[in-house]
């Protein structure tokens, strides 16, 4: 593969106190140099054969292309960064960064917080777009690398002493203000639409429970923490839980082979939620059970262990 060169996507003679020259060396020492490396090193990959090649030479080869592409994207991203007046963003992404930051003004000052960190220093922050969360967020991205698994980043701040000692000199906060007054708020909400059109990570489906009420583990938590009255019943299997040693703080077991037994000691005015092992088969049936018998009863998705996983408290099991 060929990775061909961006244009430049701001137009470096509107540029309020960046001066073309500074961008015009940026674009071509530093991105260029980025392209021409990225493109060497994916030549000299396809030209190995992995069977034989030393793995300790592909891994070498493999980061090295990592960082230049890396490079490469958000240099490109950095360029579209540029070119507005940087005041007031457009309603859409004005709304976004509010609702994720608390307001514009807050993520404004986490944002050049994030720069000035990285005074001296070398890497990029970035506004990302998190499809998993459907949500912003602030990050530093040092070495070009680092960047948020999935995110899909929509603004970016070079620090590398590259993209301004030329002119700021050794003045990274002038720079940093000088970039926030450049902004290009149009095109980064333009990015945020797209990122938004962007489906989350497909999450754990069980077609077969998918009517089924349920509650996640931290809602449970914060049921119990808040004292309200909840009925948990660990639906382990007997033969997991005879080597059980621990179970969640709260939760009495009962056998799900049995419920007929023990369904008579429940009460149909409290909530029930049940759980077993990973939360795929046991906990749902038995939540489903109880609900067709009237009460008002949820499974517990991820069950013992997610339990485990967020840290809810346990006791030995009994
Ligand atoms: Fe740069």
């Amino acid at each position: 593969m060929q990775y061909q060169i961006a244009p430049l996507f701001c137009r470096p003679w509107t540029l309020n106190g960046i001066s073309p020259r500074l961008i015009e060396s940026h674009y071509e020492h530093h991105y260029g140099q980025a392209i021409n490396r990225l493109n060497a090193i994916t030549a000299e990959l396809e030209s190995l054969d992995p069977e034989t090649t030393p793995p300790d030479v592909i891994n070498r080869l493999k980061r090295d292309q990592f960082t230049e592409l890396n490079s490469t994207l958000l240099h490109e991203l950095y360029f579209a960064s540029l070119g507005g007046d940087g005041r007031a963003p457009p309603e859409t992404i004005a709304n976004a960064i509010a609702r994720d930051f608390g307001s514009v003004d807050r993520w404004r000052h986490e944002f050049i917080a994030l720069a000035t960190a990285l005074s001296g220093r070398s890497g990029w922050v970035l506004l990302t777009y998190l499809p998993r969360d459907g949500r912003l967020i602030n990050q530093t991205a040092s070495d070009h690398g680092q960047n948020i698994a999935g995110g899909i980043p929509i603004l970016a701040i070079d620090m590398y002493e590259h993209a301004y000692q030329l002119e700021f000199g050794a003045n990274a906060a002038a720079y940093i203000a000088t970039f926030m007054r450049n902004i290009e708020w149009n095109a980064t909400q333009a990015r945020y639409e797209d990122a938004v059109a962007v489906k989350p990570p497909r999450r754990l489906e069980q077609k077969q429970f998918v009517d089924l009420p349920s509650i996640t583990p931290e809602e449970v938590k914060a049921m119990l923490d808040s004292g309200a009255g909840v009925q948990i019943i660990d639906t382990r299997p007997r033969h997991y839980s005879t080597r059980a040693q621990d179970m969640m703080e709260g939760a009495v077991w009962r056998d799900p082979e049995r419920v007929n037994d023990w369904i008579g000691e429940l009460s149909k005015t409290e909530p029930v939620v049940t759980f077993c092992v990973y939360g795929f088969h046991i906990g749902c049936e038995t939540a489903a059970t109880l609900r067709k018998a009237g009460f008002d009863a949820r499974y517990m998705p991820g069950g013992h262990y997610a339990w485990k996983a967020i840290k809810g408290p346990v006791k030995l099991f009994e």
